[in-house]
This record gives C-alpha cells, sequence and structure tokens, in this order.
C-alpha cells in the first residue's frame, strides 16, 4: 500500500511566501547561467558585527551551550527589560521575531477570532494569524494615506471578534513610520474596544529618518494590552542568529512562554550570549549604519522616480521602497503586479516583489539592503527594461 500524505487543516491555504518563491526562482535563474540581480529580500548586507560574534564565541567555549531559561537567559531579558523600562517577567526572547508573533497568536486566538492589519503587511502576519485558527481582517492603506491606517478605518474594521490590531513601524513594505499623533488617533479609538490587543513589530526602529515614536509611548494608557515585537534582524545585521523578543502584559508573555515551551524550548544559548553583547555594547554603529542607509535610499527613489510610470514615495525608515508601478504595468501590457514582476525577472535579470504579496497590489517592493554595486545594476536593469518596451 503506498503512503498518503494529507495537510492539515490549519496549513491548507497556505503556501511558501511569495518573497521566498522570488529568491527561489532567482536562484534557479542562476543555477541555468544566467545573470540575475536579486533585490528581493530584506536582509542587511553589512556583515554581524565582530565584536558580537567574538561574544559568541566565547560564551560557547565557556560552556553557554545547554538549554536556557525557556524564556531567554535572565542577562538578556534584564538587558531588553532595562531598556524598555519594564521588568524581567514582562520580557519573553524567541528564536526571531516571528516566532515571538507566532507565540502570540497561538496563545490568545481561538478558531474565528479577527486580527485587523493594514496592508500593505509583512506577508507573514497574514499566514501566522491563519495557521493559528484567526481570521485576518485586512484594511487597505494605500498610498495616498501614507500608507498609514486611519482610525475612521481602524472603527470600521473592530467588531466584537477582534481580538488584536497588528502595527508595524517602521513598515516592511513601505517604510512608513507612525507618528506620535497617528498613534495616539489610533489609541483613541482602540480605547472604546477593551477586547482589541495591539500587537506593534518596531524591529525595524533603528532604521528611521524621520522621529520614531514606540507605541508604548504615544499610548502608555494601552500598555497592558500591547505586545511590542523586536529583535537584533535587521538593525545589528543578525539575520541568521534567529533572536527576537516581545514586550507585553505579564499574563501574556506566561501564555506565550507556555507555547514557545511545547515548540523550541527557548532560544539558541549562543545567539542570546550574541544578542546580549549586540544591546549592550558600543552603539554607535547605528547611526553609522542609518547614515548609510539613508544614502542608499535616496539613490533609490531618485532613481526610480527617473522612471516612465514608476511613482515612488519616500520611506521614512527599514530598507525598502514600495512604489506605484500601475502606468507601468499599462505601458508595458502586464496586467498584474505578479506578471510584471516575473516579466523584470525572467526577460531582464531583476528580482523584486510584487505588491500583492503585501496585500496591496499595483506596486512592487525594492529592498535597498544590498550592496551598491548590486543597486547600481539592479536599478539600471529596470531602467533598461522600461526603455526598451
Ligand atoms: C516586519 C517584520 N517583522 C518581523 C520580521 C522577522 O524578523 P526575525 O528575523 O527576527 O524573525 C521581519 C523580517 O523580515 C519583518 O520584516
Amino acid at each position: 500500500m503506498t503512503a498518503t500524505f494529507a495537510r492539515a487543516d490549519r496549513i491548507c491555504g497556505l503556501e511558501v511566501s511569495e518573497i521566498v518563491q522570488i529568491s527561489e526562482q532567482a536562484a534557479a535563474l542562476r543555477a541555468t547561467g544566467r545573470d540575475v540581480v536579486s533585490l528581493s529580500t530584506g536582509e542587511p548586507d553589512f556583515p554581524t558585527p565582530d565584536h558580537v560574534i567574538q561574544a559568541a564565541h566565547q560564551a560557547a567555549l565557556q560552556g553557554q551551550t545547554r538549554y536556557t531559561a525557556n524564556s531567554g537567559t535572565t542577562p538578556l531579558r534584564a538587558a531588553i527589560a532595562a531598556d524598555a523600562g519594564v521588568t524581567v517577567a514582562e520580557v519573553i526572547v524567541s528564536t526571531g521575531a516571528k516566532q515571538v508573533i507566532a507565540n502570540a497568536m497561538l496563545a490568545t486566538l481561538n478558531p474565528g477570532d479577527e486580527v485587523v492589519m493594514p496592508a500593505p503587511f509583512w506577508t507573514s502576519y497574514a499566514d501566522i494569524v491563519s495557521m493559528a485558527g484567526g481570521r485576518p481582517v485586512v484594511v487597505p492603506s494605500p498610498m495616498e494615506a501614507g500608507f498609514r491606517l486611519s482610525p475612521q478605518a481602524l472603527e470600521a474594521a473592530i467588531t466584537p471578534r477582534t481580538r488584536w490590531l497588528m502595527l508595524n513601524t517602521p513598515s516592511n513594505p513601505t517604510g512608513a513610520i507612525y507618528t506620535t499623533e497617528d498613534l495616539r488617533a489610533l489609541a483613541q479609538v482602540l480605547a472604546r474596544h477593551p477586547q482589541v490587543w495591539v500587537l506593534s513589530d518596531e524591529i525595524y526602529r533603528h532604521l528611521n529618518f524621520v522621529p520614531f515614536t514606540p507605541f508604548t509611548e504615544a499610548a502608555p494608557n494601552l500598555r497592558d494590552r500591547t505586545l511590542t515585537v523586536d529583535g537584533v534582524s535587521k538593525a545589528y545585521a543578525m539575520t541568521g542568529w534567529r533572536i527576537g523578543w516581545g514586550i507585553g502584559p505579564k499574563a501574556l508573555i506566561g501564555a506565550m512562554g507556555t507555547v514557545q515551551g511545547q515548540v523550541t524550548s527557548g532560544a539558541s544559548s549562543v545567539s542570546q550570549a550574541a544578542a546580549l553583547a549586540a544591546l549592550t555594547g558600543d552603539q554607535s554603529l547605528l547611526d553609522t549604519r542609518r547614515k548609510a542607509w539613508r544614502v542608499r535610499r535616496d539613490r533609490v527613489v531618485d532613481a526610480l522616480n527617473a522612471l516612465p510610470g514608476i511613482d515612488c514615495p519616500l520611506p521614512d525608515g527599514a530598507f525598502y521602497v514600495f512604489p506605484r508601478i500601475t502606468a507601468a504595468m499599462e505601458a508595458t501590457g502586464h496586467p498584474t503586479d505578479a506578471a510584471f514582476c516575473r516579466w523584470l525577472l525572467h526577460d531582464h535579470g531583476i528580482a523584486l516583489v510584487p505588491g500583492r504579496a503585501f496585500g496591496l497590489p499595483g506596486h512592487l517592493r525594492l529592498s535597498f539592503a544590498y550592496s551598491d554595486a548590486d543597486l547600481t545594476r539592479g536599478l539600471s536593469r529596470i531602467a533598461a527594461a522600461l526603455e526598451t518596451r
């Protein structure tokens, strides 16, 4: 008898993220000898700082090679707690910010519970919510609205089943940063709906080109129902170390710990030592890198806005641009952003992610977390594609 395999219902609607699919297609084309430039993933090209690597090495040599406490080592939790002005019990360390989000959803959602998310959103939000049995409620927040959720749209989206609002500031994919006033206006709506919690994903907070306000600072009255998500992946160029954390009320952090205890038993010991060194070591690199990101941002935005059919707003933070491409799609005969990106990849050797992957079609996301040489080659390929149509 041949074995049969059936996916569980909870993952039936889920597919590999479009970002991963595009990276794989680019790799497959490269394997056939094609020269492909990828500006599709959100991973800093800077190296992890030397002192962080040395701290990890020392930790391993000194025997920090065993299971740690499930919710993270005390020194790392204490450093995070001190920075946020909270107690250690209000902090959980996980295997990347992604696991923090998954833990929170698994720990709180019952079947059919709703999670409001402004679109465009980071692709994983909707899939994590669905996997946890919840229902993503997507609220369009278009370019005209600065890619930010308005209080009116939030009010209209909330129902008695709403459990969470997911915010991301600075945003992946748009780079938009909510101002203090924006956050206060959203908080006023939430004050009328005590059943709704806030997940504020602030993983790009150090990559800001305009002032950044944490949600808990704008809305301290909602601290007792806010989960702040952060990590070392982006700011410290530590994606592979897989360390993120959540800061929130003790009861929520405890419930997330219950999930984590049955999934990973906690994050890697050596990576936690590395993250501690990143957080407590020299912070001047954040400023140096912010300056480098800004130069790249300005260059990319100028180059894209010089092209026909592309309208690229200036992002406030993170390392992405999310231009509107509808005129370029029309001029090149591509009915969808996905077809447009496929054409750029297959005919012009440049990998970018269509806006539909983030819940807002008619755009594309270009990551400028790449070397100047890659950016030069990538931008000139987009220009060549649009000029030779
Ligand atoms: C908005 C956002 N949140 C969370 C993450 C996950 O980060 P980590 O590497 O810590 O899992 C990413 C990674 O791309 C992201 O863009």
